[in-house]
Formats: structure tokens, sequence, C-alpha cells
């Protein structure tokens, strides 16, 4: 149900109607199916730390991978360019081996995730640099952690890509797992990575 509106809105953005964006009276969320406002955290308004918590959304090359998940590329890019900035906003692909990406490492290849209040939003990804990516599209953030969930979010091997708007060093990296998932195992956290924009 989700593409019939989607294509209605396409099909308006193509046709060029030069009226603002910001006239045309429309429920974005419904026109997208997802609600990414900053007032819900772009799609994860529970922090990954807490239950029944969800990624938002998916940055990377594997799309089809994450059906329920709204993947940021294409069509839905191009609709939320339309969108007031307190939207997320698809980042642009990393550069490959950029000679300084801005960021500083904080913490290296721990077992505990951030876990903050200033929290964000959290999403997938398929690298570090597409999450710092995903920062860098995110108004105010300042601070990136990626880690394997080791059995949450439905067993996907993705990387975990949680924002922050301050930087984290390793003494809030608490949050080592422990949640039981739908199918009775219980995740845990591996490979998780601070990084500060400065
Ligand atoms: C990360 O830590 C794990 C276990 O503590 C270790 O096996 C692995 O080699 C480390 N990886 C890196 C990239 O340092």
């Amino acid at each position: 149900m989700r593409f019939a509106p989607l294509f209605a809105a396409a099909s308006l953005a193509v046709s060029g109607v030069t009226a603002s964006p910001l006239s045309i009276d429309v429920d974005i969320s419904s026109v997208i199916g997802f609600d990414l406002s900053a007032s819900n955290f772009y799609g994860a308004p529970r922090p990954p730390w807490t239950p029944g918590a969800h990624p938002g959304w998916y940055f990377g090359d594997h799309p089809h991978l994450f059906p329920d998940l709204p993947c940021l590329e294409g069509l839905i890019c191009k609709l939320l360019e339309l969108i007031p900035i307190k939207w997320l906003h698809c980042p642009r692909k990393p550069p490959h081996n950029p000679p300084s990406d801005g960021y500083q490492q904080t913490f290296h290849n721990l077992t505990g995730a951030t876990q903050a209040s200033d929290y964000q939003t959290y999403g997938l990804v398929d690298t570090i640099a597409q999450c710092k990516a995903m920062c860098d599209s995110v108004e105010g953030c300042k601070f990136v952690n990626t880690y394997h969930d080791v059995n949450g979010k439905g067993g996907s091997t993705q990387l975990t890509c949680s924002l922050f708007s301050s930087c984290h060093d390793s003494s809030d990296a608490t949050n080592t797992g422990g949640q039981t998932q739908p199918d009775g195992s219980i995740n845990f956290i591996t490979n998780s990575d601070g990084y500060c924009k400065h």
C-alpha cells in the first residue's frame, strides 16, 4: 500500500510543480509511509537499548535485504528533499579513502554500545563511512557509534549506526545487549566503535 501514494507524489514532483513544497498541504509521512521527522527520532523513537526498539532506516548497498525499512536512495531521497529541514535527508555517498573525514575515533572494538540521553536516531548501514555520512546529513549530529548487534534486529549482519548530538567516550558504552529476542535468543554487542565529529 505504501507504493501507490509514493508514486503519486513522485509524478507530482517530476511533472514540475512549482509551488513551494511547504505550501503543499499533505501529510508527508503518509506519502512516504514512514515518519522520518526529528520529533520521531528520524523513524527510531525507541533507542537501541530499549525493548522493542527497531532501526529507523537503512543506508547502504543492499536495500533489497530490508524491505521493511525506508532505504535512503532513489525516489525516497527526492521526496525527502522536498520536506522541511527537520526531516531526515539522504546522505551523499561517502568517498572512498577520503584524506580526512572530519571524525576522530574515541573508542574501538568494545562489547558495549553508547547509551546516552542525547540520542538522535539509529539505523543500519554497511560501513562505518556510511554511518558518518548519515551523521553529516542529520542536523546537530556530533557522534556516531557503529557496532554489530549479534542476534538483534532480526539477525541482520549489517552494522548498527546510532547517532548522538554530543561526543562520547568508552565510559558511555554501557549497552551490552541482554535483550531477549522474539526467537528466544539474547543479543550482545561486538565491534563497537565511536567517532566524534570535530
Ligand atoms: C575485536 O575484539 C575481538 C574480541 O575481543 C577480537 O577477536 C578481534 O580481533 C578484535 N578486532 C579488531 C579489529 O581489533
